[in-house]
């Protein structure tokens, strides 16, 4: 059964192919990262007219990709949430019109449960009962997965993901958007240990996260930084008589050394709590298989230390490729397959669903 995928619930346009057994033939993915950059975030309205703009050519590029015509496609699935409504209302609509125009089956998907899915596809393998940690920019949770669609949420962050806290630290420190890759390019020649930033709810029983705390630590330290730099006469006041304290504010320049420390210790500080909490999640219920996805999922150190980590306790890690990590329709067309296989299809009447959870 050929599948196309369309993913648009956020600043990423994909669409992809997939064949038998959620083989992935193409997977197009037009990133409107460059777009957004100026305004330091995804800025809805753009994001949705660009979803417009993109979406047909997206869409035939895939299925060129694929080497199929549209006469081929057996079955559309497109992302029905959470997410911007704006942007996910141009995937949407685009899949249910193609699906009504071409008399097809018909499945909306939920975000959350195809990145569960994507280190699978990215693997090629069999699925396998599997904790599973997703990492992006609006989510932060670990969800036991026992089979496709069976699955239960263990924990999630309280307040910020953490793609958000290293979206917001890069701000705070005048690295550019999004933050996690500058994050990481300045921490790898800095020393992890220089600074002990705290490492939120590690050590609590329970499976939720907190980045909030690590990012004000962040500030926090920032200002001593500040106030030490005044009092040795190194930097002077701001305009208005009293150092910057807004995390959008002016700040003075760090030392290239200390940059590069301060991003490898808040790094550190995220990775440890990451790799911890879903190493107790994978034990306690007792899972053979890891598997991790999401933009964070990029994260150079995160992969190392948790491939370190699973092998320590015997636990097998499979991980998304990058490009499976980050938003793309090759997961959406992959749920959308193995749903549509077992007969499962949603009205043409499906709304977008911004708010839609996992579960
Ligand atoms: O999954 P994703 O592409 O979009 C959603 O949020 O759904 O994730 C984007 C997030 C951003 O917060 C970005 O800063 C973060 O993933 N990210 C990284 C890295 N690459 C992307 N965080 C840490 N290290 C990276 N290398
Ligand atoms: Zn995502």
């Amino acid at each position: 059964m050929l599948v196309l995928g369309i993913e648009s619930s956020c600043d990423e346009t994909s669409a992809a192919v997939v064949s038998d057994g959620a083989r992935i033939l193409s997977n197009v993915v037009a990133s409107q990262i460059a777009l957004h950059r100026p305004y330091g975030g995804v800025v809805p309205e753009l994001a949705s007219r660009h979803h417009l703009e993109l979406i047909n050519t997206v869409v035939t590029d895939a299925l060129r990709e694929a080497g199929v015509t549209l006469d081929q496609i057996e079955g559309v699935a497109a992302t029905c949430g959470p997410g911007l409504a704006s942007s996910l209302l141009i995937g949407l609509t685009f899949g249910k019109a193609l699906a009504l125009a071409r008399n097809l089956p018909f499945i909306g998907i939920n975000h959350m449960e195809a990145h569960l899915i994507s280190p699978w596809l990215s693997a090629g393998r069999a699925f396998e009962p599997n904790v599973s940690l997703i990492v992006s920019g609006g989510h932060t949770m670990l969800v036991h997965v026992r089979a496709i669609s069976d699955h239960t949420v263990l924990g999630q962050t309280t307040d910020d993901a953490a793609g958000e806290a290293f979206d917001k630290v890069a701000k705070l420190l005048g690295l550019g958007y999004p933050g996690g890759p500058e994050v990481e390019k300045a921490a790898h020649d800095g020393n992890p240990t220089a600074i002990p930033f705290p490492r939120g709810k590690l050590n609590d029983p329970d499976f939720d996260f907190s980045f909030s705390g690590i990012k004000t630590s962040v500030l926090y330290w920032l200002r001593k930084w500040e106030q030490k730099e005044m009092a040795d006469g190194r930097w002077q006041m701001a305009a208005s008589g009293s150092p910057p304290s807004a995390f959008d504010a002016p700040r003075p320049t760090l030392p290239a050394q200390t940059l590069n420390d301060l991003c490898a210790s808040f790094q550190q500080a995220v990775v440890d709590v990451l790799v911890g909490k879903a190493i107790a999640a994978a034990l306690a219920m007792r899972v053979r298989f890891v598997t991790v996805s999401g933009g964070v999922a990029c994260n150079g150190a995160l992969r190392d230390q948790l491939a370190a980590a699973c092998r320590r306790h015997g636990i097998e890690l499979l991980m998304a490729d990058r490009k499976l990590c980050t938003d793309n329709a090759g997961m959406i067309a992959g749920l959308g397959w193995h749903k549509l296989q077992a007969g499962l299809r949603s009205p043409l009447d499906l709304d977008a669903q911004p708010n839609l959870r996992l579960g």
